[in-house]
């Protein structure tokens, strides 16, 4: 994994990024000189712990933070071969996010870089998915980032590092949030993403009818709770419902939210050509609904329409992880001195301050 740097901005830095926001903890090592390289990426999901309640349950995610963040952290810093004095700095996620979790990653980190006599970097968990794309495939700013995850759906444009703005984003649901909850009312496992793709695979997507919310409005925002209650009462009427009708309404709903994605890529991407007239589009989409294979043809047929570059991060550092972490901590290192000490732990945290405000909590945290 390679990211070139000017000569001047080659010095070598090595930091450990620390990930608890949501369901997973994550530690990692990441060394910036004139290439960079992950030296670890050590994830522990918790989907076990949450599965029998259908979703991330706040107090039991951060408890189980705080069981396995010291094993992690050790983890991450021997497969990177390192031990205190070869790391520059502690990154962790202060927000947003659930934050029980928030507090355990941040005091963790703190604790490290006070004993280390590092600096700490506060990172906010969407500038960690935003700046990855850099990490991975060399993207220059600006560019589009599409992030469509449990919490997350929002397009954002990243101008530069600490320089966002948000274009777009879900006035409800979030779309894993929305593909979680059509599974639990069809009877599907959680996480519903995965079991919903499976069973849309063997489904007529021609069967039902469901609505494109929103794409009669301009703009970029997306609303995906109707399209839940929509494929509900379709479901009541034939109650009890059969495998095939369980395949054909995942297929509906994958399909309307592929059609709305790739309807509000097309829009960004005007917008994009608009305001950038001499530099070619990139848009980047991260968040764990990016490994649907439909909704990512549907982006890919979106970008090559509109003669854009479209780039998707390998799927493990598209969702949760501390990879992202601290490599934003060496974006904002490479930039100037920083010490984020006195920073606190926060569960609303929109990247872009001058957007409207976020819409509340979700089951997964956050949402903005
Ligand atoms: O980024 P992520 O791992 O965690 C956060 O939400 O922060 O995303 C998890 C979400 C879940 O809602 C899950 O159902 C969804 O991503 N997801 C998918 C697929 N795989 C995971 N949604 C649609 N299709 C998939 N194949
Ligand atoms: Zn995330």
């Amino acid at each position: 994994m390679n990211s070139e740097f000017s000569s001047s901005e080659a010095k070598t830095l090595t930091v450990l990024g620390i990930e608890t926001s949501c369901d997973e903890t994550a530690a990692a090592v990441v060394r910036c000189a004139e290439n960079s390289e992950i030296l670890s990426n050590v994830v522990r999901s918790q989907i076990d712990e949450h599965t029998e309640f259908g979703g991330v349950v706040p107090e039991i995610a951060a408890r189980a933070h705080i069981e396995v963040l010291d094993q992690i952290v050790a983890e991450a810093m021997s497969e990177a071969h390192c031990d205190w004095s070869t790391i520059d700095a502690v990154a962790a996620t202060a927000g947003p996010g659930l934050i029980g979790g928030v507090i355990v990653g941040l005091m963790t980190a703190k604790a490290i870089a006070k004993a280390a006599n590092k600096p700490l970097i506060a990172v906010n968990h969407l500038e960690g998915h935003a700046l990855t794309a850099r990490l991975t495939d060399n993207v220059d700013f600006p560019f589009l980032l599409l992030l469509v995850s449990g919490g997350h759906s929002q397009f954002l444009l990243v101008k530069n590092v600490g320089e966002y703005e948000r274009l777009g984003t879900t006035i409800d649901d979030a779309i894993g949030e929305a593909f979680d909850k059509t599974a639990k009312l069809l009877g599907l496992p959680y996480p519903g993403g995965p079991a919903v793709e499976r069973h849309a695979r063997k489904g007529d997507v021609t069967r039902f009818k469901l609505p494109r919310p929103l794409l009669d409005r301009p703009g970029l925002d997306m609303s995906f709770a109707g399209l839940k209650t929509a494929l509900r009462t379709q479901a009541q009427k034939l109650e009890p419902v059969d495998d095939q009708t369980i395949c054909d309404l995942c297929a509906a709903f994958q399909r309307a939210v592929a059609d709305v994605l790739a309807a509000r890529t097309r829009t960004a991407l005007t917008l994009f050509k608009e305001r950038y007239q001499d530099t070619k589009p990139t848009i980047v989409v991260a968040g764990g609904v990016a490994a649907n294979q439909e909704i990512r043809s549907a982006l890919t047929g979106a970008a090559e329409e509109a003669d854009a570059r479209f780039v998707a991060p390998p799927m493990n550092l598209c969702t949760d992880n501390a990879v992202m972490i601290a490599w934003a901590g060496i974006e904002h290192m490479r930039l100037g001195p920083v010490d984020d000490m006195d920073v606190a732990p926060r569960p609303r945290w929109p990247l872009d301050s001058t957007s409207a405000g976020v819409l509340g909590a979700g089951r997964k945290g956050a949402k903005v």
